[in-house]
């Protein structure tokens, strides 16, 4: 039975930082971010911005392109929310989602953690979920915004996003295999107790480790499956940063490059790290934020194989794959996302400093948010420690 992903879009905010104004401002050399990690810009949540609300703006393509279909919105059975910058230690954030889309009563509902990686966890586990039920639909979501201490190593890969993906069999976007090759090893290369804000992180190692994982998943995934590095077309990596998945690519190809130059490996992943270079790191969303960037600009990739490296620091890595199906273009969001970015504001190193040091306040009062975000959905505010989420 073929199964995978029917439509996805994503969601990111509208104001970005350029990191040649934050070079600026905190002494690093503007080419250290622009050529060193491969970053231009970075996505920085507004106020009234947290995870439910970019998840719930990344699902509305979704839940039109399903009502212009005629296809009813109680086909959705399940809601798997992956994030790492979750807002209850409790209560899932895709309860919250649930509301604000009007999903039905009847749909389960859960969040799943594991670093960056645990979308990819969701997505394995929306495939098995329709497997059994084949006229079922899974809604699987990455949603993070991705938080270091200023005036560190890490500030410059900060950014936010949120992936939104359905999952069903017959997709109309992507058939993935059943064969994926796994890598899961205890390392604190990134981290955050629940008494922090802000990621703990060993940079340097975690780039080793990510490199080792994504070695140690390809063995894995040649032990289950009989493809070969020429039978892919086109590689996704989890993008914390673009030169990340640059460094991964020519790892991973060592060996196997065969006839390829170094020209034919950069077209096999260029284009899934045009949208990251400008929205930064999203955590869990990075990787499918990078498969819709490869869908919206390179044509014509009906039978293409696409390679998905995911990553999740402490660590989990998976490697799987997938094929694109006949008729896909149809179901792309490519003009939204474009114009979503394109309307972005550019924000001063001073307001994002501001935006960087708001928090939601922890007193139990009664606060309303200023409205920034141009989104559909927002964070009003909060009041007796309850997030109140609007529509506009
Ligand atoms: N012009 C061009 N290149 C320059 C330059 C200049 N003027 N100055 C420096 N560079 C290059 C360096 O040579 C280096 O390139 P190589 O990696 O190819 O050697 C690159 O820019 C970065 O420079 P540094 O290594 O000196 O940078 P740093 O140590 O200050 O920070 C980092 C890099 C460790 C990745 C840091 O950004 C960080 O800690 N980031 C957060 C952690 C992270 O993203 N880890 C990735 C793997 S873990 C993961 O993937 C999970 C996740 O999402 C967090």
């Amino acid at each position: 039975m073929s199964v995978g992903i029917d439509d996805i879009s994503f969601y990111t905010s509208n104001f970005c930082l350029d990191l040649q104004e934050l070079a600026a401002n905190n002494g690093a050399s503007a080419a250290k971010y622009t050529v060193g990690i491969g970053q231009d810009r970075m996505s920085i949540p507004g106020a009234d911005e947290d995870v439910v609300t970019m998840a719930a703006n990344a699902c509305l393509p979704l839940l039109e392109g399903m009502a212009e279909r005629g296809e009813q919105i109680d086909t959705i059975t399940s809601v798997l929310f992956a994030t790492e910058t979750g807002i209850d230690q409790s209560k899932a954030a895709g309860v919250y989602l649930h509301k604000l889309l009007g999903l039905s009563s009847h749909c389960r509902v859960v969040e799943l953690k594991h670093a960056c990686y645990s979308a990819t966890a969701a997505l394995q586990m929306a495939a098995a979920m329709v497997v059994r039920k084949p006229a079922e639909k899974v809604l699987v979501i990455a949603a993070d915004i991705a938080r270091y201490e200023r005036q560190t190593p890490g500030e410059a890969t900060q950014g936010c996003g949120a992936a939104a993906m359905l999952v069903t069999t017959q997709p109309r976007i992507i058939e993935l295999d059943p064969e994926t090759g796994v890598h899961t090893e205890d390392v604190m290369d990134f981290w955050r107790p629940n008494y922090r804000s802000t990621a703990i992180v060993d940079g340097k190692y975690s780039t080793k480790v990510y490199l080792r994982s994504v070695r140690a998943a390809w063995q894995d995934f040649q032990r289950q499956s009989s493809l070969l590095f020429k039978d892919f077309d086109y590689f996704c990596y989890h993008l914390p940063f673009s030169r990340m998945a640059q460094k991964a690519h020519t790892h991973l190809a060592n060996g196997h490059k065969h006839h390829m130059t170094e020209d034919d490996l950069s077209e096999q992943i260029d284009a899934s790290l045009i949208y990251n270079r400008i929205t930064g790191n999203s955590y869990t969303a990075a990787l499918y934020i990078g498969f819709i960037s490869l869908l919206d600009h390179v044509a014509d990739m009906v039978g293409k194989r696409v390679g998905f490296f995911s990553y999740g620091s402490g660590s989990v890595g998976e490697f799987f794959t997938g094929k694109l199906v006949a008729g896909y273009e149809a179901m792309l969001h490519t003009q939204r996302h474009q114009t979503m970015l394109a309307d972005r504001q550019p924000i001063s190193y001073a307001e994002y400093v501001e935006m960087y040091d708001f928090q939601v306040p922890t007193d139990g009062g009664t606060h309303d948010f200023p409205q920034q975000t141009n989104g559909r959905f927002r964070l009003a505010g909060i009041s007796q420690h309850k997030r109140q989420y609007e529509a506009r």
